[in-house]
């Protein structure tokens, strides 16, 4: 069964307009389950935009939710999670002007370093995940990495299907990672820039196991509810 891991990123941004407490983002995780996600994820940016440390401390200490930590390889951004111990982490690239993480991770590059951090991750029994393009030297060098979890950036296939452009090459593209990923024992996840659209195309590559989800779901949520919301992609998942 598919899982949908729920963002709630935008919810801490919206309590940070007002630099007040309200919509507060530990209500939301506790909600967000609730509703029938599978887990939820949060980022602690660097530049702390939208999470704080104190919402992911938090967060990551409520009973019977599964936390998903986007993390930076910052290393004192990896030093919190160890000490906070969400459930799983997925490591994602991070500039600091960029609106949202706008691609995969460079792994070629940071090989030595992603190494290390898994390793750390591994040791406190926290599932590691690399956010990657798809791309098949990326699968590879994830394996050598020996993270648990890749997440495929959607972003690009997303916004082909958005802009009504020819998006099978790409989804090719994605299901040829998918496979390879699976068959070398690594689970494979999706996210970034879905919509009830693109999420039902994505949702019949049998080797993706987990979807993340944010700003749309958010969106939507202002005029349909969350838990509506939740409950219509957990049926778009749904095999
Ligand atoms: N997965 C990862 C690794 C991300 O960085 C993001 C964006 O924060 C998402 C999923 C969710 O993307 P969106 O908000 O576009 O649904």
């Amino acid at each position: 069964m598919k899982q949908l891991g729920v963002n709630i990123d935008h919810i801490a941004t919206l309590r940070n307009a007002r630099g007040e407490f309200h919509p507060d983002p530990v209500y939301a995780a506790k909600f967000v389950k609730k509703a029938g996600a599978d887990s939820i994820t949060i980022h602690l940016r660097e530049d702390r935009r939208h999470i704080k440390d104190l919402d992911a401390k938090k967060i990551c200490s409520l009973d019977n939710l599964k936390v998903n930590l986007e993390i930076s390889t910052n290393p004192k951004i990896v030093d919190i999670a160890l000490k906070i111990k969400p459930n799983f982490a997925c490591i994602v690239p991070e500039n600091r002007k960029e609106v949202t993480t706008e691609g995969g991770l460079n792994l070629k590059k940071n090989k030595f370093k992603l190494k290390k951090i898994i390793q750390k991750l591994k040791k406190n029994n926290i599932r590691s995940s690399l956010f990657i393009n798809p791309s098949i030297s990326d699968i590879q060098i994830s394996k050598e990495l020996n993270t648990d979890c890749i997440e495929i950036h959607t972003g690009h296939l997303s916004n082909l299907i958005k802009s009504n452009k020819k998006y099978k090459n790409e989804l090719k593209k994605i299901i040829k990672c998918s496979v390879l990923a699976k068959k070398l024992g690594i689970k494979v996840h999706a996210g970034h820039g879905l919509d009830y659209k693109t999420t039902k195309v994505l949702s019949k590559i049998n080797e993706i196991e987990e979807f993340n989800i944010g700003h749309y779901l958010i969106g939507e949520s202002i005029f349909y509810g969350l838990s509506k919301v939740i409950k219509n992609f957990k049926k778009i998942i749904k095999k």
